[in-house]
C-alpha cells in the first residue's frame, strides 16, 4: 500500500515503518514517532475514518502534489529549475563556537533532511510523516554567509566575492532583514509542505543555528495561470521577462572552473524591496508604463507588441523623444557591459500593514550570479543613481550568500568544497 506521494518514490507503509524503527531506537523522537507510525499504520489499514476516505482517498491521483525536482547533482536545485510558486527564505545565525566539527555536522544534517523532504520521503526523526507526502516540486537551496566561514574556522575556503553589498543611497535597510550566516531557500507549490519543511529544517539544526529572519513570498497559485506565465508583481507589472537563459548563459549564473572548488556554486543576493502602493495608485497608466519602459498589458517593451520582443532603445517618437525613456527601469537595468547580468527569481510579499498604513507589500528580490561584486553591484549602483522606479520602491533588507555546489548521493553539501 502506498501513501499519496511521489509516484517515482512512493512512500510505502513499509518504508515509513522502517524509518520509525530506526528513529524509535533514538532517545529524541522515538516515542513520539513510534506512536505516530502506529496510529498511521492502524488508520490506513484497519480503521479508515469516513473523513479520510471521502476527503483524501489514499490512491487518488494528485494534480501536481507528487511532482519532485532532483536533489542530487552537480548544481543545487532551486536556482534555474522551474520556480515553485511559493517561497520561504530562511536565514540563520550559527553559533560563535561552531568550528569545523559543528559545521560538518550541521551540513550533514541539513543535507540528510532536505534530500528526503524534497523527494517526498520521511526524514529520520520527523514526527509528522504524513506532512511530507506531497512534495509539489519542493526544493531546498543552501548557501553560506560571510560569517559562517569565520565561525566554522574555514576562512581560507571563502569565495573572494563573498561580502555584504555596499550601502546605496536609496537604501533604508532594517537590521531585521539583513545578513545571515546560513540560508535555506525553500520553494515549491504547496504552502503546507513548505511550512512543514521550514519547521523540520529549523528544528533539525537548532543545535547549531537560530533563525535570524524568514521571508515568505509568492508568485500566484499553481494552475491559476498557464504554466510558464511570467509572474506579476504587486505593482501589476509582468516581472521576470528578460533573464539570462540557463544553458547558453550558464557562465552568467554559475561559478565556472576558474573559481576552483566553487565551480557549480553561485551567489545569492537577497534584497527586500518595499513598494509604496499608495503613491503608485496616483500614477496613471501611461506614466506607469513610461517608468518601466514596458506595457502593463503583457509586459511588451514600448517599442514592441509581444512580451519577449527585444526593446529598441534607439527608437524615437514622432516628436523626437526616445520611446523607452533613458530613466526607465529597463533602460537603466540593461548594461552595455555583457558581463553585468544577473539571473532574477523574485517573489511578492504582502504582509499585514503597520498601524496607520494601508499596505505592506513589495518584492523578495532574489538574484543569482557567478560573482555578485562584478555583476550585481555595478547594476545596483547604476539603478541607485537613476531609475524612475526608485520613486515608489525602497530596499529595506540586504544579504549575500555563497550557494554551495551540489553533491552526489552519499555525500553532503559542502563536503568537498569546504574540505569538511
Ligand atoms: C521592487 C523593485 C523592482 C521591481 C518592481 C522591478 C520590476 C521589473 C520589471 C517589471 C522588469 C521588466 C520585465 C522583466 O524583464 O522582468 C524589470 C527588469 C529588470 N530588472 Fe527590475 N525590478 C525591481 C528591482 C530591481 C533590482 C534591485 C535590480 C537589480 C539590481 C533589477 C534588475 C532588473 C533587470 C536586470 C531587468 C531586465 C532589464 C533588461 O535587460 O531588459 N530590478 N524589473
Amino acid at each position: 500500500m502506498t501513501l499519496p506521494g511521489n509516484q517515482d518514490n512512493p512512500v510505502s507503509r513499509r518504508s515509513v515503518l522502517k524509518a520509525g524503527s530506526i528513529v524509535g531506537g533514538t532517545v529524541v523522537a522515538g516515542g513520539a514517532l513510534g506512536g505516530v507510525i502506529a496510529a498511521l499504520s492502524r488508520g490506513l489499514t484497519e480503521h479508515p475514518s469516513p473523513a479520510n476516505v471521502t476527503a483524501a482517498p489514499a490512491e487518488a491521483p494528485l494534480a501536481f502534489g507528487s511532482e519532485t525536482l532532483p536533489f542530487y547533482g552537480a548544481r543545487q536545485s532551486g536556482v534555474t529549475t522551474v520556480a515553485g510558486t511559493q517561497l520561504a527564505l530562511l536565514a540563520f545565525d550559527v553559533d560563535e563556537g561552531l568550528g569545523r566539527d559543528g559545521a560538518r555536522r550541521l551540513l550533514r544534517v541539513l543535507t540528510e533532511i532536505t534530500s528526503k523532504l524534497t523527494q517526498g520521503q520521511v526524514p529520520l526523526a520527523d514526527t509528522e510523516p504524513e506532512m511530507v507526502t506531497s512534495p509539489a516540486r519542493l526544493t531546498a537551496t543552501i548557501g553560506l554567509g560571510e560569517r559562517f566561514f569565520t565561525r566554522a574556522s574555514i576562512v581560507e575556503n571563502k569565495p573572494a566575492w563573498l561580502r555584504q553589498l555596499p550601502a546605496y543611497r536609496i537604501d533604508q535597510l532594517q537590521d531585521r532583514w539583513n545578513g545571515g550566516d546560513l540560508v535555506v531557500s525553500l520553494s515549491g507549490d504547496d504552502d503546507l509542505t513548505i511550512a512543514h519543511a521550514r519547521r523540520a529544517v529549523t528544528r533539525a539544526i537548532a543545535r547549531w543555528a537560530r533563525p535570524r529572519w524568514v521571508q515568505r513570498g509568492f508568485q500566484g497559485a499553481r494552475g491559476a495561470r498557464p504554466d510558464g506565465t511570467t509572474m506579476r508583481n504587486l505593482m501589476g507589472q509582468v516581472d521576470g521577462t528578460a533573464n539570462p537563459t540557463p544553458g547558453p548563459d550558464d557562465q552568467v549564473i554559475w561559478c565556472g572552473p576558474e573559481q576552483g572548488v566553487w565551480a557549480n556554486g553561485t551567489s545569492m543576493v537577497v534584497r527586500r524591496i518595499a513598494m509604496n502602493l499608495e503613491t503608485w495608485d496616483e500614477v496613471d497608466r501611461v506614466a506607469r508604463e513610461d517608468v518601466m519602459g514596458r506595457t502593463l498589458h503583457n509586459g511588451a517593451p514600448l517599442t514592441g507588441t509581444e512580451e519577449h520582443d527585444e526593446p529598441d532603445f534607439e527608437a524615437k517618437s514622432p516628436i523626437g523623444f526616445p520611446v523607452i525613456a533613458p530613466y526607465s527601469h529597463i533602460r537603466r537595468a540593461r548594461s552595455d557591459n555583457p558581463h553585468e547580468r544577473i539571473y532574477r527569481r523574485a517573489y511578492n510579499y504582502d504582509d499585514d500593514p503597520e498601524p496607520g498604513e494601508l499596505s505592506n507589500s513589495g518584492l523578495v528580490f532574489v538574484s543569482y550570479q557567478a560573482d555578485p561584486m562584478t555583476q550585481y553591484h555595478p547594476l545596483q549602483a547604476r539603478l541607485a543613481e537613476l531609475d524612475s522606479l526608485n520613486e515608489w520602491t525602497t530596499p529595506i533588507g540586504s544579504a549575500v550568500f555563497a550557494v554551495l555546489p551540489g553533491c552526489a548521493d552519499g555525500e553532503y553539501l559542502g563536503e568537498r568544497v569546504l574540505g569538511l
